[in-house]
């Protein structure tokens, strides 16, 4: 193959969504600094702790106004400051896009566009984002919880609406187990709660659902091609409410499951069905990878569905997302990395880590390097 051929740096592509610049006060290890992007290919190389994933982060935010590491925006004021302020001017539609957060220790964030202050929800979509790290290849084998986040998080992005109703979801969830813990058994107050409970929770389903689907077809067929045809990658939805594609179906099932259990639920303080205990069920060549997967089929199966969903957010949204690679090339070998290197094509990339071989340095021609070293980004030398 041409060695430039695929490359994101070759003139066949044009990144029409980008991070132009940065600017970052009092975010995390970052006092203040100010720095213009590469339209492709961005990389940071810093030793441990000096602020690589605290760069991904603020980058992160501001295309989904909440970080993938905590929930809690205190945590990202930088310790003794009650602000933390990072803008962006994002290259989107052939302009520049002026954005803007300020996070505050006492009050909520603000959010502003070109100026004008905005809701968290008009950011998220506004500009796409995948992100990867070495906890996203851990995903296969991790606690459900993980792959319900996983799962959350992408729908998410695709569907801001989902984000609203998973919040309306366990706000009732939490209000219900509230009343089973104390007790109460007044019918028809937790029949209240059951109804409204069942009401998002199949829209939930039927989201999670479809995205698991497409997610399936796509990276099963990534899956092959990395593993040259050898292994079958299977994606399916490991749903806690017996499933059927029918909304009324779903609801009726639901319901009957929460009636059989009332009197456990009630006895332990818990609602023990519901979307809450969904799950992915994953396996190659028919067997279950998080059970007797190799840690090398767990990591190709990862880094298949991390494609997949690039893949998916582009033909969802016919742009390609920005991809914030925070050291996730560390826990690979040389040829996952260089499958996944090659695969990452036509979009603007954040790549950080604590060192970073010539090979991949010489697979992306046209780049910045810079240095992270104490909350500051620097210029690189070799
Ligand atoms: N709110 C905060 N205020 C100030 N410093 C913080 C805050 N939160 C985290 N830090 C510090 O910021 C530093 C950089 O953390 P970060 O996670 O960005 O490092 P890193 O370069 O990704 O390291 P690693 O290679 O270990 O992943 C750490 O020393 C951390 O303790
Ligand atoms: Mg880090």
């Amino acid at each position: 193959m041409n060695k430039n051929e695929g490359c994101p740096c070759s003139p066949d592509y044009e990144i029409k969504m980008y991070f132009k610049e940065i600017e970052i006060r009092n975010f995390r290890n970052y006092e203040y600094c100010k720095e213009s992007f590469h339209p492709s290919i961005n990389i940071f190389i810093g030793e441990n702790g000096q602020g690589k994933t605290s760069l991904a982060e603020a980058l992160y935010i501001m295309c989904l106004g909440r970080s993938f590491r905590t929930q809690k925006d205190r945590e990202m004021i930088r310790f003794g400051e009650d602000t933390s302020v990072v803008r962006t001017t994002v290259f989107k539609n052939e302009r520049n896009v002026r954005t803007e957060i300020i996070l505050n220790r006492n009050e909520k964030k603000t959010v502003k566009i070109n100026g004008v202050r905005k809701k968290r929800a008009d950011l998220a979509g506004h500009i796409l984002v995948v992100e990867f790290s070495p906890d996203d290849l851990k995903i296969l084998k991790e606690e459900p919880d993980k792959r319900r986040r996983f799962l959350n998080r992408e729908i998410s992005k695709l569907y801001p609406g989902y984000y609203e109703d998973l919040a309306i979801y366990t706000k009732i969830l939490l209000q219900r187990n509230t009343l089973l813990k104390e007790g109460n058994t007044d019918p028809s107050l937790l029949s209240v709660w059951n109804a409204e409970l069942i009401k998002y929770g199949v829209k939930l389903i039927m989201r999670r659902d479809s995205f698991i689907r497409r997610l399936n077809e796509i990276s099963s067929r990534i899956h092959r091609e990395i593993t040259e045809g050898k292994e079958e990658l299977s994606i399916g939805y490991d749903a806690n409410v017996p499933f059927d594609e029918d909304p009324e179906t779903i609801e009726k099932s639901f319901q009957e499951k929460m009636e059989a259990a009332r009197d456990t639920d009630l006895l332990r303080g818990i609602t023990s069905c519901g979307p809450h205990r969904d799950d992915l069920k994953v396996t190659i060549n028919g067997i279950d990878v998080r059970r007797y997967g190799s840690q090398g089929q767990q990591r190709t199966a990862a880094i298949a569905i991390k494609l997949a969903e690039i893949q998916l957010m582009e033909e969802e949204s016919g742009e390609k997302p920005v991809l914030i690679l925070d050291d996730a090339l560390s826990e690979l070998d040389k040829s996952r990395q260089r499958y996944l290197i090659e695969a990452l094509t036509g979009t603007q990339i954040f790549l950080t880590a604590a060192s970073v071989s010539r090979e991949i340095l010489e697979h992306f021609p046209d780049k910045k390097i810079f240095e992270i070293s104490d909350g500051k980004i620097l210029p690189y030398h070799e």
